[in-house]
């Protein structure tokens, strides 16, 4: 479904240029679950920007096969690389990024806004089971600074798999919560995207919540290595 063909990606910086991923590949398939972990400035970030279309590897392709599409994100302009956001990925952050000012509810129905254009009431009985699986639907009317940390990043699980994108990226999620609220929102994570036959690439440092991924990956010297 995804596959990463040996791509190299480097920054220069001060006139000083650094390989951050050297002819990397890795492919997985829709319902698979994979977790990166590595040192800080390994290029776990970079990774994901490039999977989520942000970026441009400096060579190599990623395709993306989804029902009857298949996608190269190495050549998408910039207005193919905003639909394929809007359609095929969802994003969950260490520091949530919901939208303060706005519901709960109407964080989670954004997704589905942006890739429809229109909010349809048919997605209402989705959107509750999501939050009611997450165990977050009672707090649907509340502002999500009104919630606990571990209860927003459920939110942004929800709102990551609102528009029920194949691939959802998630960038160390439970790197702002305490050990408890890591264990629960970590399975819980894994359980959804499992059950939304959505494939989860997710970067931790924490060797406990990679555990709970199919695919274990070290990032380091540019390459990744199967753990
Ligand atoms: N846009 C950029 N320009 C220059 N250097 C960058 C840029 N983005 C990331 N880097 C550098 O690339 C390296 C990898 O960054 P990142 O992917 O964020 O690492 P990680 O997520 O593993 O901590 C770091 O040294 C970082 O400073
Ligand atoms: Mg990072």
């Amino acid at each position: 479904m995804i596959s990463i063909d040996n791509i190299s990606k480097s920054y220069t910086d001060a006139g000083e240029t650094r390989v951050i991923l050297n002819e990397l590949s890795l492919s997985f398939e829709q319902g698979d679950s994979l977790s990166i972990q590595g040192a800080s400035g390994s290029g776990k970030s970079t990774l994901l920007h490039l999977l989520a279309a942000l970026d441009k590897p400096d060579s190599g392709k990623i395709m993306l096969q989804h029902e009857d599409c298949m996608l190269n994100l190495s050549t998408f302009s910039e207005k193919q690389a905003d639909q394929y956001r809007k359609h095929h990925v969802g994003l969950i952050f260490q520091r949530f990024n919901l939208i303060d000012c706005i519901s709960v509810w109407d964080n989670v129905k954004l997704p589905i806004q942006i890739s429809k254009g229109t909010y349809g009431e048919e997605s209402d009985a989705f959107l509750k089971e999501l939050l009611s699986s997450l165990g977050v639907y009672q707090h649907r009317h509340k502002l999500p600074n009104r919630l606990s940390g571990g209860e927003q990043q459920r939110v942004a699980i929800a709102r990551g798999l609102a528009h029920k994108p194949p691939l959802l990226l998630a960038d160390e999620p439970t790197g702002n919560l305490d050990g408890k609220n890591s264990d629960s929102v970590s399975h819980l994570l894994v359980e959804t995207c499992k059950a939304q036959n959505t494939a989860l690439l997710m970067v931790t440092h924490s060797q406990k919540v990679a555990r709970l991924t199919e695919q274990q990956w070290y990032l380091e010297d540019a390459r990744l290595r199967a753990i």
